[in-house]
């Protein structure tokens, strides 16, 4: 029995001190001082013992127990040390590494430039208003004056999503002169931003989807001299208190006068040369006054109300800002070239 015990100590304390990991410590202690356990096991047996042997077997029974704890406790904290240290091994921190700088994007040219649009126009009092981009034609034309057989309803310009040309992608922002007029209440100043779509080839200044920005303006007493001086303030605020421009005699079906507005060339200064194809100018939008039948189609009374629209191209005014050549850089996104904004 003695010897029993004192194996046991040593082959448990040995096989403790030597646990890799605190599972295999808790196994240990299980085996050993377990209920069903080695130890226990032993002191059983002290019952076959003679009376006289047992207070020196039980106290040395105590003695292996109380040695046999103690190891596993001091294994216990050696092993928590050791995955302290490890840990704050694999922790380790160098401040004096150089960090990593996170890549920031920032605004598309295009945005750019049309952000500084709607500060100048919202300057002055103008709204901010968004519309779909699906369309009924019913919007997109007939309620702007352009009757069935109209060359711009043809089917190879336009894409109309339904066989019977009830619905398509919008060609152009005006479309939102409609939606305004029948859903705000008067006066009107509002800008509308957005996406068109015409059956165009993409070349250098060609795409099928393009920006539009539309304006319009509906009050009292509103002539073509508050067009000419909004859109002429808005030029100069946008390229300089030295832009010239002019406007000159064009046809739209929803304005009566319609007229464009041109640019003087900031390159050659109206002299002509390749920026503007010898022009001198260079063509910016399309206005006029909105048309009394889409006035009234819209219930406005046009014996008290008038008011003037005008349709820009944004990928047009970012080029000309930035000095962009080529359409397609607008659209590829390659952050070459976005990074030089
Ligand atoms: N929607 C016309 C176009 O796309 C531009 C325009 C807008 C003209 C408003 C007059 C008034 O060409």
């Amino acid at each position: 029995m003695k010897k029993s015990l004192q194996d046991l100590r040593e082959v448990a304390v040995n096989a403790i001190l030597s646990a890799p990991g605190a599972e295999e410590l808790e196994a240990l202690r299980i085996q050993y001082l377990g209920k069903k356990g080695a130890l226990t096991k032993l002191l059983k047996m002290m019952g076959k013992l003679d009376p006289e042997e047992r207070p020196a077997m039980g106290q040395l029974a105590n003695q292996v127990r109380a040695e046999v704890e103690n190891a596993i406790e001091k294994r216990r904290n050696e092993l928590n040390e050791m995955m302290l240290k490890m840990r704050l091994e694999a922790e380790t921190l160098d401040v004096t590494m150089p960090g990593k700088t996170a890549a920031v994007g920032h605004e598309h040219p295009m945005y750019i430039v049309l952000d500084e649009i709607k500060d100048i126009f919202i300057g002055m009092g103008f709204e901010i208003l968004d519309g779909p981009e699906i369309e009924q034609s019913e919007y997109n034309f007939t309620k702007l004056n352009t009757d069935e057989g109209h060359p711009a309803r043809e089917w190879s310009d336009t894409f109309y999503l339904t066989e019977d040309s009830s619905i398509l992608l919008r060609t152009q922002t005006s479309p939102m002169q409609i939606r305004a007029m029948e859903t705000k209440p008067l006066p009107i100043r509002m800008l509308a931003p957005g996406r068109v779509y015409r059956k165009d080839e993409v070349d250098a200044t060609h795409s099928p989807m393009f920006h539009q920005i539309e304006g319009m303006v509906i009050d009292k007493g509103v002539t073509m001299a508050d067009l000419k001086g909004t859109l002429d303030a808005v030029m100069k605020k946008l390229y300089g208190e030295d832009t010239v421009t002019r406007f000159r005699p064009h046809h739209f079906p929803f304005t009566e006068p319609s007229c464009e507005m041109d640019v003087q060339c900031h390159k050659c200064g109206g002299k002509g040369c390749p920026t503007c194809k010898g022009e001198g100018w260079i063509e910016i939008l399309g206005a006029g006054m909105v048309h009394p039948k889409v006035l009234e189609g819209c219930g406005i009374d046009t014996s008290v109300y008038s008011g003037w629209a005008f349709g820009m191209g944004l990928e047009r005014l970012a080029m000309r800002r930035f000095k962009i050549s080529d359409l397609r850089l607008i659209f590829e996104n390659d952050v070459r070239f976005l990074e030089q904004f």
